[in-house]
């Protein structure tokens, strides 16, 4: 009988001391899982200092800031970090994803979260041809994919990037036509260092910051351009 009873107490003593502990974790459970997915994605870096706890917004994790009891930026540049990236969906609030300058290698993720204005992933060890990775992304004003070395054609979802201001994608191995930012809100473009080639799209002429050198497009619209562009 008191062993039934001291044992019923001592579950109850448990689950609750469980409970609270849950419930002091300002962190959504399912942004504290992606962070630990990305953690062991990224060799465990101990430059991402706080990442072995378990609560990112209520512990001071390197390069992770919070509103509330959610992740709104993520910036671990220049950190070193090897390793790769991971889905990130689940971040739904997610706005500035700065990765830049780290030897990150591997694919570009699926999964981004709709929610991201600002997305740096350059002067990495990233390979291959870019998914469709952007539908969804409207809310995404910035976006530097440089110093890659991302390979083939853009994908057909660059084009649903509607919000997209400034995009960077110099020095990679990109090839083909860049009919898919024709239609973009796009005031700085940097596309130079890569394999394009075809035809520039007229709308180009509206872009104020304007870098295409180093391709392969057509040679008297690529020498006009320059000419219009350089003052
Ligand atoms: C995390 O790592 C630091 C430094 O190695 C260590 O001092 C700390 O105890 C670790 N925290 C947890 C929760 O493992
Ligand atoms: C990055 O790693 C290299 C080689 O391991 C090292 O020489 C360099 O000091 C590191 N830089 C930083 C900022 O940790
Ligand atoms: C990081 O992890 C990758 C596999 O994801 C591995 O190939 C690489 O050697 C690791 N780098 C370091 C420095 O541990
Ligand atoms: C992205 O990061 C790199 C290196 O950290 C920086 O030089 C570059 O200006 C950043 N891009 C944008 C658009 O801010
Ligand atoms: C880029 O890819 C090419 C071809 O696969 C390879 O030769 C080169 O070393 C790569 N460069 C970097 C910086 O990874």
């Amino acid at each position: 009988m008191i062993r039934n009873f001291l044992y019923i107490l001592l579950n109850l003593v448990l689950f609750s001391s469980i409970f609270i502990s849950l419930s002091l974790a300002l962190t959504r459970p399912p942004e504290v899982w992606v962070l630990r997915d990305l953690y062991q994605a990224l060799n465990y870096s101990n430059a991402l200092r706080g990442w072995n706890g378990s609560d990112p917004c209520g512990e001071s994790w390197t390069g992770v800031t919070c509103s509330g009891s959610s992740v709104i930026r993520l910036q671990i540049q220049g950190l070193n970090l090897t390793g790769s990236l991971c889905r990130l969906y689940l971040l739904r609030n997610l706005k500035k994803l700065d990765v830049s300058s780290n030897n990150i290698v591997g694919e570009m993720p699926f999964g981004l979260p709709p929610s991201v204005t600002h997305m740096n992933l350059s002067h990495n060890f990233l390979i291959g041809p870019i998914g469709d990775v952007f539908t969804g992304l409207d809310n995404l004003k910035e976006m530097d994919l440089s110093y890659n070395n991302f390979s083939e054609d853009l994908p057909r979802s660059f084009g649903s990037l509607t919000n997209l201001a400034r995009l960077f994608l110099q020095n990679n191995r990109f090839t083909g036509s860049v009919t898919y930012l024709a239609e973009l809100p796009l005031t700085d473009l940097n596309i130079q260092d890569n394999l394009f080639n075809g035809l520039l799209p007229h709308q180009f002429q509206n872009i104020k910051k304007l870098w295409i050198g180093g391709n392969k497009f057509h040679a008297t619209l690529q020498s006009a351009y320059r000419f219009e562009h350089s003052r």
